[in-house]
């Protein structure tokens, strides 16, 4: 972790759950308003980072598709951009195999990468991520990951990047799924018990 961009860490809220979403989602944790702020302060660092450098970011499919879009267009410098497809849940909540989907298409080789993720938990994908691009002889590899879940964390992994430090409770929204629904809410909110015991 960067020692001088600590996260911010995020409790559960009681904040009303806008009426659209209001019959499935529990509660908003992170409103959109705050991750706005948050990826604005993310994307000032990595600019001051990578300014100059010879950089690809690597984005992970498909939970990433909000955070990269909002923290891509505030970084300041030139860039080029390829995504990894790699999924770690079926239908549950609970970890599964790992198989990756999709395969990186640029060269990384003596390039500065940073790897950019929606959430981090145990640590499996991006301990299996950041093992396979190191094997492709970037320049630098680092991570960048909207969330942490730290409670959750199997074995050691230090990523680079963090926006918000959240409590050990499954989210959604802002682009995360709960099988393949939710990616559209513009918050990060928690689901309703019943979501889970009688998905749709
Ligand atoms: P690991 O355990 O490998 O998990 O660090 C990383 C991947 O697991 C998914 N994940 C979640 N997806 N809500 C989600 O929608 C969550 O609370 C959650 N926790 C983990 C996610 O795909 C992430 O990249």
């Amino acid at each position: 972790m960067n020692a001088n961009f600590p996260p911010i860490l995020v409790s559960q809220t009681d904040l009303t759950v806008p009426a659209p979403h209001a019959a499935d989602v529990d509660a908003v944790l992170i409103p959109a308003e705050q991750l706005q702020d948050r990826i604005g302060q993310l994307a000032r660092q990595i600019t001051a980072d990578y300014a100059g450098r010879d950089t690809v970011i690597v984005a992970l499919l498909s939970g990433t598709v909000m955070f990269l879009a909002d923290l891509m267009r505030r970084l300041e410098f030139p860039m080029r951009l390829d995504f990894m497809g790699v999924s770690s849940y079926g239908s549950g909540t609970e970890s599964g195999q790992l198989v990756y989907t999709k395969e990186l298409k640029l060269s990384i080789r003596g390039r500065h990468v940073l790897v950019v993720d929606d959430i981090l938990d145990t640590g499996k994908t991006l301990r299996s991520v950041t093992a396979k691009l190191a094997e492709l002889g970037p320049a630098s590899l680092k991570t960048c990951v909207l969330l942490d879940k730290p409670e959750r964390r199997s074995g050691q992994f230090e990523v680079d990047y963090v926006g918000f430090a959240i409590p050990n409770l499954f989210v959604v929204g802002y682009g995360l799924d709960f099988d393949e629904r939710y990616r559209n809410l513009p918050f990060v909110g928690v689901l309703k018990p019943h979501v889970y015991s009688d998905p749709a």
